[in-house]
């Protein structure tokens, strides 16, 4: 089980501050401490890369790998868990660079098909003081959180995000281009409303299993309790409908929309636009309104 696998060795090469780094680490909490610019917040967003996508930071690898370096960098982890041990290698190399997105992943030495593969091992989830505004921000940022969080108990979700945006991204350009060629348009509608019907569904799912855990929190702890919920037609319909139904419905929703998206030069229905709606349940107020502290 993923679960209960533990990072037992990080070894970090020409990453960040690092030129070269070994660390062993027990199971259980861990905490780091040092300087400011000592390079904890590295060793974070090392692990971060440890997973699919572009680490807690976002940052271009060129700004990753060590100045003065190669331009390459490397990771190695070492997972010990109930099934033994997993090694989990990724990096770019030198002159790589180019190949943004290019990450390689090994697992126990042998080249991984894509980075979802680290998720059978390991899931990585952050919430770190740069996403103190995750509440007051944009909701691309609370749908990002909440993907990552759906990845940690779905590891399709990775993929069915990619296949969505990439549908998109062609009817969008449908759309820019005045294109009326509707088979065209019925095909990419189609595969959108199969994969954002897939993903407002997991979403759902993944918000039904945090209010359960909330409920079960003291209503004495430091934490409030927080009534969360999704906006967004889809994961609304979803809730209440067999997916084959929300998912011809949204299909049937984008092909009436044509003409306005057209007028837009984009997509206006979808799960791309869905938030993760949280209110601190004592007050009834909305997070964004509340106390950092609060949030
Ligand atoms: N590509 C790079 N090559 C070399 N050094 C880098 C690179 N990127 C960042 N650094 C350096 O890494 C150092 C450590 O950064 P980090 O954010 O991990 O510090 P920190 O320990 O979290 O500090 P703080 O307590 O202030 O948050 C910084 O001083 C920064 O200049
Ligand atoms: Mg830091």
């Amino acid at each position: 089980m993923p679960a209960q696998n533990h990072i037992s060795k990080l070894t970090l090469t020409n990453f960040r501050n690092y030129a070269a780094l070994t660390i062993d680490l027990a199971p259980g909490a861990v905490v780091f401490s040092g300087d400011n610019g000592a390079g904890k917040t590295n060793l974070l967003e090392a692990i971060s890369f440890l997973t699919p996508g572009r680490g807690l930071r976002r940052a271009p690898y060129a700004d990753v790998a060590r100045e003065g370096g190669d331009g390459g960098f490397a990771l190695h982890a070492r997972l010990d868990g109930p099934d033994g041990q997993v090694e989990i290698g990724t990096g770019i190399s030198g002159g790589d660079t180019a190949g943004e997105g290019g990450r390689r992943v090994r697992i126990n030495g042998a080249s991984a098909r894509s980075a979802e593969d680290m998720l059978e091992w390991l899931r990585v989830v952050w919430l770190t003081p740069a996403m103190d505004a995750l509440f007051t921000g944009p909701a691309a940022d609370r749908r990002r959180f909440l993907d990552r969080l759906v990845l940690a108990i779905d590891p399709g979700h990775g993929q069915r995000a990619i296949d969505y945006e990439k549908a998109m991204r062609g009817r969008n350009r449908l759309l820019t281009e005045s294109s009326r060629d509707d088979r065209w348009f019925d095909a990419i509608e189609t595969q959108m409303a199969e994969t954002g019907v897939a993903i407002a569904a997991a979403r759902a799912e993944m918000v039904r299993l945090l209010a359960a855990m909330i409920d079960r929190l003291p209503d004495t702890g430091p934490f409030p309790q927080a009534d969360i919920g999704l906006s967004g037609e889809l994961e609304a319909e979803i809730a209440v409908a067999p997916a084959v139904d929300v998912e011809e419905r949204f299909r049937r929703t984008l092909a009436e929309g044509r003409e306005r998206d057209r007028a837009a030069g984009r997509t206006l229905d979808g799960p791309h636009r869905s938030d993760l709606v949280v209110r601190h349940r004592p007050k009834a107020m909305p997070a964004e309104r509340c106390s950092t502290g609060e949030q």
